[in-house]
């Protein structure tokens, strides 16, 4: 072996045993879109609604993640990349011991999170736009960024001096400007619920 790394793998138990394990498979449910689009706070709905129907999972969300793993990255195109390429091999360990993975990146362009779908695998790789407009996240301003972003004070932010592109083929879009939370939250959940089923 290169480097003098031995990896285990073939002697960790497998998927298939932790899937049985927990009875439910593992899926990453990738939220993408601007600042303030609402992504966490969705994951956060479906987490719960998803708890209470005794399915295990998991969020993995940009502040929460850029304070641990990721402290020390920036928003460089460059460190962007870095975050999204660790986030993605993060939820593939999470995957792969059959947890329903939630994750709540900007994640501004196809390139990365065509990168975290081919970390993490196709079939286990469900991508949500989360479309709200900028306009609307613009008013929101939670964390007051964009009106920072907007006197120059934050550099290279999302929508204002740094690119979103807008996902190609998403398996959802939901704008949370045009229905009610609950909406969206319910729509998700018949994806998740369908995919669950499909494999038992
Ligand atoms: S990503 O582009 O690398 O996917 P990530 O989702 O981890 O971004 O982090 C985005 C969060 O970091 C935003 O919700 C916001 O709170 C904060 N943030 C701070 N600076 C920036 C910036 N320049 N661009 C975008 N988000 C920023």
């Amino acid at each position: 072996m290169t480097n003098n790394i031995y990896p285990i793998y073939d002697r960790i138990m497998t998927r298939q045993d932790k899937e049985a394990l927990l009875k439910q498979r593992g899926m990453m449910v990738w939220f993408t879109g601007l600042s303030g689009s609402g992504k966490s706070t969705i994951a956060l709905a479906v987490e719960r609604e998803l708890h209470q129907r005794g399915i295990l999972c998991r969020i993995l969300d940009g502040d929460n993640i850029r304070c641990g793993i990721n402290a020390g990255l920036g928003f460089s195109a460059e460190d962007r990349k870095e975050n999204i390429r660790r986030i993605a091999e993060v939820g593939k360990l999470f995957v792969e011991t059959g947890i329903v993975t939630l994750a709540a990146f900007v994640s501004p362009t196809n390139e990365y999170r065509q990168m975290a779908r081919d970390i993490i695998g196709s079939e286990d790789f469900i991508e949500i736009y989360v479309s709200t407009p900028l306009e609307v996240c613009e008013r929101r301003d939670v964390k007051g960024l964009y009106a920072r972003a907007r006197r120059g004070e934050v550099k290279d932010f999302t929508g204002i001096s740094a690119p979103f592109e807008i996902p190609e083929h998403p398996a959802m879009s939901v704008d949370t400007s045009r229905q009610p939370l609950e909406e969206s939250v319910k729509q998700i959940i018949n994806m998740i619920a369908n995919k669950l089923q499909q494999s038992s």
